[in-house]
């Protein structure tokens, strides 16, 4: 098919290198003048589309583009040459939404680049090897797949994004089982990580943290311990005092238990809960939980803030659901809820989102 030069858009995204070629772009442009003929430009349409970048030209209106796969420089040179139809040929033959697709589209315009034209430098295939796990957290493209699309050995795809992944599935691992923890069901974890529910819980179950009395006793500290897991402090305190009574876990957290009923906490203990306005001590909430709840009672923090409720949760082995009009983004516990003054619904409906 023939396209009009004009309707295609070069999207910065899905080009796989660092820049395009001036020099290419003018030994092109010579060639057309002596008549040579190009191969058909590899196109896709595609929607859900939102071009905010003004080097780009847009076909059909804000939502709707034609984006070029493969083809950049043949396409600069026709619009050099003043000619106003291209050759194209369609990657997919129905228009595809632009936002589930980008990363297919850029491991596919790379590799078409791998195999002609200016090939991809490795600089470039490292480079966008690197930024797939940002825009793929989930993991969908494996080492393998990505090793294809960019023509290299997995292994070397394995040495560019080792770290990227291993920084991602740990987080990824601490955020379920804090939420295991925390008393969320297998069905809730796994829509919040977007993970299958046989997979989240395989992580709960395989998770083995036997080495943080070694640590211990090797004389390493609760911040070493916790980042040698690659996971929060609270977590990492809540494994060390699994299975110890209420009073152990105050010991073993240094603070003394008050049996009298009024409680004057100076400072926040900073292990626990993020800095918030009109942030509570951790002491305060520990307190409370050991006078009027047991392990394994179902705690609603309902303005969570911080999050030090739930933090306090995980080390006295209460379940917690935490809610708050504001989020943070390392708080996957705390759930976005406005409580409406004049609409007091519930949020948590169903029984067994609660258990
Ligand atoms: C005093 S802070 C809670 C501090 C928390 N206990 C801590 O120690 O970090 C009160 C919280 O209530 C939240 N909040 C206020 N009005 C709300 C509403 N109508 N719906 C949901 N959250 C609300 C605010 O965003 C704020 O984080």
């Amino acid at each position: 098919m023939e396209v009009n030069i004009s309707d295609l858009t070069w999207d910065q995204f899905i080009y796989p290198r660092g820049n395009k070629s001036e020099k290419t772009i003018s030994s092109y442009v010579e060639a057309l003048e002596i008549g040579a003929q190009f191969p058909p430009i590899r196109i896709q349409r595609v929607f859900n589309y939102a071009d905010g970048n003004e080097t780009t030209v847009q076909s059909a209106g804000r939502h709707e583009a034609t984006v070029i796969v493969d083809g950049i420089h043949r396409w600069f040179a026709f619009k050099e040459k003043g000619i106003k139809k291209i050759a194209a040929v369609e990657w997919k033959d129905k228009p595809l939404d632009y936002e589930k697709n980008k990363t297919a589209l850029l491991l596919e315009s790379a590799k078409c680049n791998t195999s002609h034209g200016d090939r991809l430098s490795p600089g470039d295939k490292k480079r966008i090897a690197r930024d797939i796990p940002t825009s793929d957290p989930e993991c969908k493209w494996t080492e393998l797949a990505l090793a294809e699309k960019l023509g290299v050995i997995q292994q070397t795809v394995n040495t560019w994004i080792s770290d990227i992944r291993g920084r991602q599935k740990a987080g990824r691992n601490t955020v379920i089982l804090r939420l295991s923890h925390l008393g969320w069901s297998p069905e809730k974890i796994a829509e919040a990580v977007a993970l299958s529910r046989t997979r989240t819980s395989e992580i709960v179950g395989n998770a083995n943290f036997g080495k943080i009395d070694t640590l211990l006793s090797e004389g390493h500290d609760m911040d070493y311990i916790a980042s040698h897991y690659q996971m929060d402090l609270a977590l990492a305190w809540s494994l060390r005092l699994e299975r110890m009574t209420d009073q152990e876990r105050f010991k073993e957290l240094g603070w003394g238990l008050r049996t009298w009923d009024q409680w004057n906490f100076n400072e926040c203990d900073e292990r626990f809960g993020d800095d918030w306005p009109g942030r509570i001590p951790a002491q305060l909430v520990a307190h409370t939980l050991f006078y009027f709840t047991k392990p394994g009672d179902l705690v609603l923090d309902p303005m969570a803030g911080g999050g030090v409720v739930s933090d306090v949760c995980l080390l006295f082995e209460r379940k917690c659901q935490s809610f708050d009009l504001a989020l943070m983004d390392n708080r996957p516990e705390i759930q976005r809820y406005y409580w409406d003054p004049q609409n007091w619904t519930w949020p948590v409906t169903k029984k067994e989102d609660a258990e």
